[in-house]
Parts: structure tokens; C-alpha cells; sequence
């Protein structure tokens, strides 16, 4: 066994220049693999006397162990030397802004609802919800609207095909999204403050007039509510909803079956050149219908009016993306034509907030 020294410091060295792990690995089937030259060392041991065996065994043992012990601190070595260079070559600056890869685009549509839904949340309105396939107890009656009220007939329903001998109640694509306040204060009662975004269908098509298309629905009721808080919520949110320092509403006396008294409210603004500017000059547009809300809706809900009182407004949402971002043509609005996303829809990512500012 006079050769161990010379075999330790030839796989001292043979590992210490080992220049990766597949070389290291080489080494240790060269000394400790199976066919190794220690390992047949040790398989030679059988062949000896055994008091030579015990010390020689020792040594190998010994030799085996201080070999195993280099390999793997070498081993470990070369991997964290591995790591280091994978990492100086594949390096990635995540502070740099994603890509945007604009393959999809928000619709104005969503984008006017998340605004204002986040305008409404600030002076702490929910959303409600409805059907749109409503019954019309809930589309017309509960809001006052008899059977023989001429209301009915401006609103050009669609009725749902009925078979003869059916006898559930009558049921139409909701005409306005008035019935949620109905659902609403019957589910919650009263105080309530909610709005109510949503599609409504209407037999009507021209430039301004789509078969489908959105309103908003307001609703506030609690025991001292005037038309003065209708005042203050409705300019509150038309300051933010068109991101001006102020505007001018005009109330002007109307008539809607759902509200006593009622009013129909327009926004001052000027059209210079073509181009509309909102809270300034000497023209007036009507942006939405408004008023108190009438008992008999209060009564038909299960509010008592007695107690309770309130106010109400709906308004067309896709008349205000048109104001708002100078859409032309309402019909291509639901026409899905990809150009027409791609100029007047919103990046997925930017969330309108209050703080953060509604549209950029
Ligand atoms: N429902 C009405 C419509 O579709 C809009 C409306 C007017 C809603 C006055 C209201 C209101 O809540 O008070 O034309």
C-alpha cells in the first residue's frame, strides 16, 4: 500500500482542475466507480492476510473518504460557479414597464359603467342588479305605469313570445332600468342608495337609437332627501364623470310616471367647430330624467312613503361615452368592428379610479 500517497495527490489534483461537473464526474468513476482504481484496491483486500487486510482496509478507508470529501466540495463548487454564470448570462430587468400588447381593448361602454360606477361608490352608492328579461308588473306597474298609460306605448316594448293558454305573467325586454329600483328597495328596503347600470331594449333604430343599449339608474331614499341632494350628486358627477373643473345644470319641470315632481336635467356646453366642450358656453344639452320618487312606487316596493322619501335619475350610458370621447355614431357601437375597438376602446389595465383619474 506504499502507492496510496501517490494516488491521493494524483485525484487531489485531478479534481482540483476538474474544469466542469462532467469532468469532475469522470474523475470519481476513475477512482470510486465500480471498475475505480481504489475500489479495485479494495476488492484486492479479500485476497490478503488478515492482519494486513485491517491495516490496508484502514487506509483505503481513510484514502476513499478524504477522495469522496473532495469530490463534493468541488461538486458544489462548480455548481454555484455554474449558477453564477447562468445568472450573469440570462439576466432580466424586471423593472422595465411590461409591453403592452393591446390585442384586446376595453369598450367604452365598460369603460363609461367602471366610471361612473366609481364615481357613485365615492358618494356611496351600490350597484343593484335586475333582469333583463323582466315581467311587466315590475317594467311598468310597479313604476306607476298602469296598463292603459300612454307611457307604455313610447316605449316601443318587446314582448316575449307567449304560448296560448299560458298564463304566467306577461314578460318584456326591460324597457329602462327603472324596474331594479322596484327589486331593489323590495330586497333591501329602506334607507338605500344605489345604482343600477344595465342593457335595455327598445324597437328603434336609427343614428342616435340602437334596438339595445345602456342606461344608468339612480336611486337615494332615506327620511330627509330633497331635490336639492338630486341637485349636488347629479353635478358631483358630472364634474368627475367629464373631468372639469365645474358645470351648469339646468333643471327643467317634465313629466315621468315614476317621480312627482319630476325634472328633466341639461348640461351647459358649447359646440365650437364641431367640437363639444362641456361646462362652458351658451348652448344646453339634455343629458338624463330625473325627479322625486312617487309614493305609489315607494307603496309597490313596500317602502312606506309616510316615512320614507327620495330621489331618482336615469340616464343613458352610451350617450355619455359619445359625449365624452366624440363618438359620432351610436349604430357602431355594437357593430364589433375591430378597427372601431381598436381607436375608441381602453387598455385592459388601466382601471378608472377616483385618485388615479378616471380616463388618461
Ligand atoms: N326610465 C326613464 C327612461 O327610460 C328615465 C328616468 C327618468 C329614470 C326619470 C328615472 C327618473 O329614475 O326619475 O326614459
Amino acid at each position: 500500500m506504499d502507492g496510496l500517497d501517490t494516488l491521493k495527490a494524483k485525484y487531489l489534483a485531478a479534481i482540483a482542475t476538474a474544469a466542469d461537473e462532467s469532468a469532475l464526474e469522470e474523475v470519481r468513476v476513475g477512482a470510486l466507480g465500480k471498475k475505480g482504481e481504489i475500489s479495485a484496491l479494495m476488492a484486492g483486500l479479500g485476497k490478503m492476510e488478515p492482519d494486513q487486510r485491517k491495516a490496508a482496509g484502514a487506509m483505503l478507508n481513510v484514502l476513499k473518504d478524504e477522495i469522496d470529501a473532495a469530490l463534493r466540495a468541488r461538486k458544489s463548487g462548480l455548481a454555484d460557479a455554474a449558477l453564477d454564470a447562468r445568472l450573469k448570462s440570462e439576466w432580466l430587468d424586471v423593472t422595465l414597464p411590461a409591453r403592452p400588447r393591446r390585442t384586446g381593448t376595453i369598450h367604452p361602454v365598460s369603460q363609461v359603467m367602471e366610471e361612473l360606477t366609481a364615481i357613485f361608490a365615492d358618494m356611496g352608492f351600490a350597484v343593484a342588479e335586475g333582469p333583463q328579461v323582466e315581467s311587466d308588473w315590475y317594467n311598468f306597474d310597479a313604476l306607476n305605469i298602469p296598463p292603459e298609460h300612454p307611457a307604455r306605448q313610447e316605449h316601443d316594448t318587446f314582448f316575449m313570445n307567449r304560448a296560448a293558454g299560458d298564463d304566467r305573467p306577461p314578460h318584456v325586454l326591460r324597457t329602462h332600468t327603472s324596474p331594479v329600483q322596484i327589486r331593489a328597495m323590495t330586497e333591501q328596503g329602506a334607507p338605500i342608495r344605489v345604482i343600477a347600470p344595465g342593457r335595455v331594449y327598445r324597437m328603434d333604430m336609427d343614428q342616435t337609437h340602437t334596438p339595445m343599449f345602456h342606461q344608468v339608474e339612480g336611486l337615494c331614499i332615506d327620511r330627509d332627501v330633497s331635490m336639492a341632494n338630486l341637485k349636488w350628486v347629479l353635478e358631483e358627477f358630472c364634474r368627475a364623470f367629464f373631468e372639469v373643473p365645474s358645470v351648469e345644470l339646468r333643471f327643467r319641470a317634465s313629466h315621468f310616471p315614476f317621480t312627482e315632481p319630476s325634472a328633466e336635467v341639461d348640461i351647459r356646453c358649447s359646440w365650437e367647430g364641431g367640437q363639444l366642450k362641456i361646462g362652458e358656453g351658451d348652448k344646453w344639452m339634455e343629458i338624463l330624467g330625473s325627479g322625486m320618487v312617487h309614493p305609489k312606487v315607494l307603496k309597490a316596493a313596500g317602502v312606506n312613503p309616510d316615512e320614507w322619501q327620495g330621489f331618482a335619475f336615469g340616464m343613458g350610458i352610451d350617450r355619455l361615452a359619445m359625449l365624452k370621447y366624440g363618438i359620432p355614431d351610436l349604430r357602431a357601437f355594437f357593430e364589433s368592428d375591430l378597427r372601431w375597438l381598436r381607436h375608441y376602446g381602453f387598455a385592459a389595465l388601466d382601471l378608472p379610479t377616483l385618485p388615479a383619474g378616471l380616463s388618461r
